[in-house]
């Protein structure tokens, strides 16, 4: 096992009902900004939930968060923010309100242009205001760590920062809440929460026990219960489980003395920034890609998994590992995500434009080696037609 620190200090709240808790966790005197996204909040009953909770509060609100949030829309919250005195943001969504309500509380303390927060890795972050959310979606963990994900739509750059400056003080985490979710947004969060999970623990063996059992019970629950959130959108354990699950699954304890991958995140989000593909499809495109590209170097952990976590028999590692790639695939397409760039109207002519990309990002040595350049990521790339 590496050496490892570990922090932790968002509070969670977790179960139905418990959006009336926000009393309890917001100074009675603040002014709260209530930072949202397209409107789902108003037509699913979460909205008044949350004002009925504020009552007596001062509040504003900022909708139109946009799914992989643009800074300039966070930017026009910062302006609201200083005119109105805002010193409590709550974020009331998914992944992207949440990103971009960190965003929104660091740029307000930020002196000089905010980009500059993104182009450090959250390094020039000094100070935030207070964040607080209410999830309404399984997948990111967003809820309950350091890390915002923001696009500049001008110029296609998806980038994220991170910084403890802006870990969420609470989250409030009701099950009820993912009911309404479109099926699509089900199965995205269900292969996020499942790749968060596991470019952590298909790496290569460095004997942290703890960890992998961790990963595996965590890998276990999202097979079992994903598909269930589809045929049963309205099984309070089915959400429960999952939502759990996925905040574990990016909450900085799985990753705990262990190496970390992300070549597919980081490749997914160039796709993102540059065709607006959903987080969750890129994974389910990028991830099989990698892993049949690295497959010697990422054999035995794919293999445990395979034998773990898939039930996979077989006692030969390449065997396994190359069973548990396919059966992968076919979770994802079984979640309703489609695991081919050509499925989603992409072709061979998208490599040269992601490959730039990750070399104007300097994204260019990936994975837990940091031997996956702009030229492997094209050869990946390749596999994923
Ligand atoms: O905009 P609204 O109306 O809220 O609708 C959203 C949106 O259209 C809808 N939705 C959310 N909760 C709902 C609901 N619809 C009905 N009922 C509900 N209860 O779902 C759509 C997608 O929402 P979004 O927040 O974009 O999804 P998600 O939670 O998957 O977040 C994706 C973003 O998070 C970033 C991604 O890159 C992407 O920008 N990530 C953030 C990470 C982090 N901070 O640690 C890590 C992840 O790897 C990821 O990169
Ligand atoms: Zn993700």
């Amino acid at each position: 096992m590496n050496n490892f620190s570990f922090f932790n200090n968002t509070k969670i709240i977790f179960g139905e009902g418990q959006i009336a808790q926000l009393t309890q966790e917001i100074p009675a005197d603040a002014t709260v900004m209530i930072v949202y996204g397209g409107g789902s909040i108003k037509k699913n009953g979460i909205f008044e939930q949350v004002t009925s909770a504020l009552e007596g509060m001062k509040w504003i609100e900022f909708g139109g968060i946009e799914p992989n949030p643009h800074y300039d829309t966070c930017m026009k919250a910062v302006e609201q923010v200083k005119t109105a005195n805002v010193d409590f943001l709550l974020a009331v969504g998914g992944g992207s309100v949440i990103d971009a309500t960190k965003f929104i509380a660091a740029a307000a303390k930020h002196q000089g242009d905010a980009w500059e927060i993104i182009q450090s890795f959250g390094g020039a972050v000094q100070g935030a205001l207070p964040v607080g959310c209410v999830l309404t979606l399984a997948a990111t963990g967003s809820e309950m760590n350091p890390t915002s994900v923001v696009t500049r739509a001008d110029t296609q750059d998806k980038l994220f920062f991170n910084s403890d400056y802006v870990r969420p003080r609470f989250s409030i985490l009701d099950p009820q809440t993912t009911y309404s979710l479109p099926a699509r947004q089900v199965g995205n969060g269900v292969v996020d929460s499942f790749v968060h999970v596991l470019e952590q623990y298909v790496t290569y063996p460095v004997n942290a026990k703890v960890q992998d059992r961790f990963a595996e019970g965590l890998l276990s629950t999202i097979l079992e219960d994903g598909p269930k959130a589809l045929t049963d959108p309205q099984n309070y354990d089915v959400r429960a489980n999952l939502m759990w699950a996925a905040t574990m699954a990016l909450n900085g304890l799985i990753a705990t003395g262990v190496p970390g991958d992300w070549a597919t995140h980081l490749i997914g989000q160039e796709i993102t920034g540059l065709y607006g593909l959903d987080h969750g499809q890129t994974l389910a495109i990028v991830m099989p890609a990698v892993w049949t590209y690295k497959l010697e170097q990422k054999r035995e952990k794919l293999a445990q998994y395979g034998r773990r976590v898939l039930g996979i028999t077989e006692a030969d590692d390449l065997i396994a590992a190359e069973k548990a790639i396919v059966r992968t695939r076919e979770f994802f397409e079984a979640m309703g995500v489609r695991t081919r760039l050509a499925d989603y109207d992409l072709g061979a002519d998208v490599i040269p434009q992601v490959v730039a990309k990750l070399e104007q990002h300097q994204f260019v040595q990936l994975g837990e080696h940091g031997d996956i350049t702009p030229a492997d990521a094209a050869k990946i790339l390749e596999l994923a037609l």
